[in-house]
């Protein structure tokens, strides 16, 4: 699995890149409010982005899970995350084309970015291992409501190709298990496509039946072209 930032290899998917959004990033993906930053956030997958990091310093409450954290993988995410940010900053350039210049100006601010963020995640989860969890959707190790808020960036519908839409359900279902209010998940669209995903209107219908209310929002933060809208899941009190 690779991040929607790049492609490798002669053109096709193939390697995983795990990504290092900043707070910044997940701020405008998810429209965050500072009020939002106060509550308990569960980010899932966390991949190596700042985000966990950045919030715990202003004083938040965050937990990020991956599946790559498993065992002694976490250290070698931490270890690697820079040089992913670098490689996935080879293939941003590349194709520079599919992307909107406006919350980046520039790749080479894509590239400071990026990089800040992925230092900042692996000197925390040396200082502060406790926070990141090793889990795999679509089963997570927490108790119900264990959190306010749960955010979930780029991996359903972005690998809509891989993953079915049985894991797409069942992982939202259980996002929505470990949380008191919303979960929110950005974006709608898959690695190369500009539309959204093709089982939206089936998906929402099925978790209306199992009592989550959903909506589509627009968000002020489109850096994949045609990726700018989240989706906000309501969790039954
Ligand atoms: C593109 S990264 C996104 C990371 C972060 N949310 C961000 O936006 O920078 C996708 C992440 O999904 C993780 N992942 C893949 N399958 C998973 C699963 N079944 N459960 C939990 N995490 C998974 C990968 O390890 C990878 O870190």
């Amino acid at each position: 699995m690779i991040d929607n930032d790049m492609s490798t290899g002669t053109g096709g998917f193939g390697e995983i890149l795990v990504s290092s959004r900043s707070l910044a990033e997940y701020r405008a993906m998810f429209a965050l409010t500072d009020d939002d930053l106060e509550r308990r956030i569960l980010d899932c997958p966390g991949g190596a982005a700042g985000f966990t990091a950045e919030v715990t310093r202003r004083g938040g409450e965050v937990t990020a899970c991956d599946v790559a954290y498993f065992d002694d993988s976490l250290k070698h995410v931490a270890a690697t995350a820079v040089a992913e940010a670098d490689r996935g900053n080879r293939y941003v350039r590349e194709h520079a084309d599919a992307y909107r210049w406006t919350f980046f100006t520039d790749p080479g601010e894509h590239h400071r970015a990026r990089r800040e963020s992925a230092e900042h995640f692996a000197a925390h989860t040396r200082a502060a291992p406790h926070h990141y969890v090793a889990a795999s959707l679509p089963a997570l190790p927490f108790p119900d409501k264990t959190f306010d808020l749960v955010l979930s960036s780029h991996l359903l519908f972005s690998y809509a190709d891989d993953l079915d839409y049985t894991f797409h359900y069942r992982s939202i279902i259980e996002l929505a298990r470990v949380a008191t209010t919303e979960v929110r998940l950005f974006p709608l669209i898959s690695i190369g496509s500009s539309t959204r995903y093709p089982q939206l209107a089936q998906l929402l219908a099925d978790l209306s039946e199992a009592g989550i209310r959903s909506r589509i929002a627009r968000v002020d933060y489109e850096f994949q072209a045609g990726a700018d809208e989240m989706l906000v899941c309501q969790v039954p009190t």
